[in-house]
């Protein structure tokens, strides 16, 4: 039987994804080492968490590691490993405080022992968090989750779209379906999506900030939420006809 995916309301507000780049180039300006880029990115990302909610954000997704980041040498690798550990160790302590439900989302198979046990114990005691569902995506890949959720559908006239998202879901260790993503943002400078979210922001509006993500501040989210507040959605449909 293909998996029974629960669903449980999400916090209201937006959904916001930002794909955390520039850490290394912050870092190779200053000549230090990339993995010195890594930790002020943790520290942009406790002051992003923190100003998130008062922005109307209610599940924000943090794209940490991809994939194909395990193509970059075994010390940065392993010095983001460690970081992510301590940053799981350190701050669930904190989201209890402040009603922030964390969840980590890809796979679960190459991820070293310590660092599962840190999520299993992050996950669990931040559960009831009700004020933002924070979702860090370490070893992600939307193709790679994809195709785990077209395998996970038994028979194809099982399929629809709301299906599919909760096998996505699953198939990505997430606790349950998110609604799609309204606002992606981008740091660094770099136009693409390196396979984050593929299927969640179809008609996500996309923002490009030009700062490296350890310089990235609250003020600058608030900046890419105010573009986004200025974009007409229309989903495929028609703009509304200006009032007579
Ligand atoms: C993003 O920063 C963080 C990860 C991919 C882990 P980068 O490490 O890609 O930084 P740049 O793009 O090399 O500057
Ligand atoms: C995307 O950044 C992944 C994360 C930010 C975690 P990359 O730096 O890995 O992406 P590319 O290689 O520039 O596309
Ligand atoms: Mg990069």
């Amino acid at each position: 039987m293909s998996p029974t995916i629960p669903s449980t309301s999400p916090p209201p507000g937006l959904h916001v994804a930002i794909i955390m780049d520039g850490n290394g180039r912050w870092a190779v300006r200053r000549g230090s080492p990339r993995l010195e880029g890594h930790r002020r990115g943790a520290d942009a990302v406790d002051r992003i968490v923190e100003a998130a909610p008062d922005l109307g954000i209610g599940t924000l997704t943090l794209y940490a590691f991809s994939s194909d980041n395990w193509r970059r040498p075994l010390e940065e690798t392993a010095g983001l490993m460690q970081l992510f550990h301590a940053y799981l160790r350190k701050e669930t302590a904190r989201c209890v405080q402040n009603g922030v439900r964390l969840s980590v989302i890809g796979r679960r198979d190459r991820l070293p022992p310590e660092v599962l046990a840190a999520i299993a114990d992050s996950e669990r005691s931040t559960a009831g968090g009700r004020t933002l569902h924070l979702r860090i995506a370490i070893d992600y890949s939307a193709r790679d989750a994809i195709l785990r959720a077209a395998a996970l559908a038994e028979a194809r006239d099982e399929l629809s779209r709301d299906r599919f998202a909760g096998l996505l879901a699953h198939a990505t260790h997430a606790p349950h379906p998110v609604a799609d993503v309204d606002l992606l943002v981008r740091t660094g400078g770099e136009q693409r999506l390196s396979d984050f979210l593929l299927w969640e922001c179809a008609y996500a509006e996309l923002v490009f900030a030009p700062q490296l993500w350890p310089d990235f501040t609250p003020a600058d989210l608030q900046t890419a939420l105010s573009e986004f507040q200025s974009r007409q959605r229309r989903f495929g449909g028609l703009a509304p006809a200006p009032a007579a």
